[in-house]
């Protein structure tokens, strides 16, 4: 087992057959007697029980509380289920939650936990490859309103992550493939050696290694910048585009990591064109993505990306912060003007 500490405040757990072990891991860390394990209608067949058997081992009193898989289940009346159900199973301030599942069940149980009773513990065991690598290290929490995703939520971190490995051996492959765009995406930002293993091997040799890692940079750019103005802006990258790509497809037609392996592609692409980034880059990035199933161009006009991007919450003024590599593991923050970034996108969307 590894362990990453983040801020001084809390740990991270990496290894096998930790969710069986969960209860006395969660001792160390929490005090209270009660706590709800939230899980989705996926997951909770499949792990709630080990778990919920795990803290009742431990001393604890817990309750399940499951809801419909999926992201359209990632709004307020879920939350307010949720908090209604901490009620009237009576938690009190030092009780605690605990996240079993993917980003979703993460995000939404860490934001019931940021504002039940003003703030109570919660532990988070992410059972996705995007989950393990990605949303569960950070204190990011909240839910989707209908006018747009995420735009609800609070910075709230957990008590403590349980990144059990094993049980990415029942995700679904397309699942799998989304959180591969991440991993990418971090050998591309900040470490060539993820980025060779990757090149060289099939990642499931070495996946648990692989997370270890990119937890160690999410959490190392977590404590740099904890509210998101300077370094944590670099874990975007790919993702302007990507969303672009996503809300052309309605939020349903692509997945986040297909549409973020697009985006790399792309803005390296168009990097590469006006020497912002050394040649071959794209290449290497283009050949990953393909090793692992995902996507490397879309087919829209630059145009199209550029105004469906620019609507996107990381605009800044009329400048764009684009997160862009000089090579492999070398990432940083070029501001471009809005009204030129279709002209920087062109001829490269499709490769
Ligand atoms: N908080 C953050 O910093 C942050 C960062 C990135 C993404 N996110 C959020 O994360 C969410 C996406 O997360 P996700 O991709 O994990 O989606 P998800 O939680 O919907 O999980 C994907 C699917 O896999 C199923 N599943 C999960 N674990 C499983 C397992 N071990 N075996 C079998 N099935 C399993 C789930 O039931 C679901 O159907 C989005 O809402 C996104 O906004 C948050
Ligand atoms: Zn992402």
């Amino acid at each position: 087992m590894k362990k990453v500490n983040v801020l001084g405040k809390y740990d991270i757990a990496i290894g096998e057959r930790l969710i069986e072990r969960a209860g006395m891991a969660i001792k160390r860390v929490c005090k209270g007697k009660k706590c709800t394990v939230v899980s989705d209608s996926n997951v909770a067949p499949l792990y709630a029980e080990k778990v919920l058997d795990s803290l009742r081992q431990a001393g604890f009193e817990p309750s399940l509380f499951v809801f419909d898989a999926g992201e359209k289940s990632k709004n307020l009346h879920t939350v307010t289920q949720m908090l209604n159900f901490f009620a009237q199973q009576e938690l009190t301030r030092s009780d605690f939650a605990v996240a079993l599942g993917g980003g979703v069940v993460g995000d939404l149980t860490g934001f019931a936990a940021a504002i039940y009773l003003r703030g109570i513990q919660f532990v988070q065991i992410p059972t996705t490859l995007l989950a393990q690598i990605d949303s569960s290290v950070g204190g990011k929490t909240g839910c989707d309103l209908e006018s747009g995703k995420n735009l609800v939520g609070a910075f709230h971190h957990p008590a403590l992550v349980l990144i059990d490995t094993g049980a990415l051996s029942t995700l679904p492959d397309e699942y799998m493939r989304d959180g591969m765009g991440e991993l990418i995406k971090y050998g591309a930002i900040k470490s060539p050696e993820i980025f060779e293993i990757l090149e060289k091997e099939t990642c499931f040799a070495r996946l648990d290694e692989l997370i270890h890692k990119c937890v160690c940079i999410k959490a190392e750019i977590v404590e740099k910048d904890f509210t998101e103005q300077g370094e944590r802006a670099l874990l975007n990258f790919g993702h302007t585009v990507g969303h672009a790509i996503e809300k052309l497809e309605n939020f349903g037609g692509i997945s986040h990591g297909s549409a973020v392996a697009i985006g790399m592609c792309v803005i390296t692409r168009a990097a590469e064109r006006v020497e912002l980034c050394h040649k071959g880059n794209a290449a290497r990035i283009e050949a990953v993505c393909k090793k692992y199933g995902l996507p490397t161009e879309y087919d829209a006009s630059a145009e199209e990306i550029a105004n469906a991007a620019l609507n996107d919450k990381k605009r800044n003024g009329n400048i764009l912060k684009m997160v862009l590599i000089r090579k492999i593991g070398d990432s940083y923050i070029c501001p471009v003007d809005c009204d030129k970034f279709d002209r920087f996108l062109e001829g490269n969307v499709k490769a």
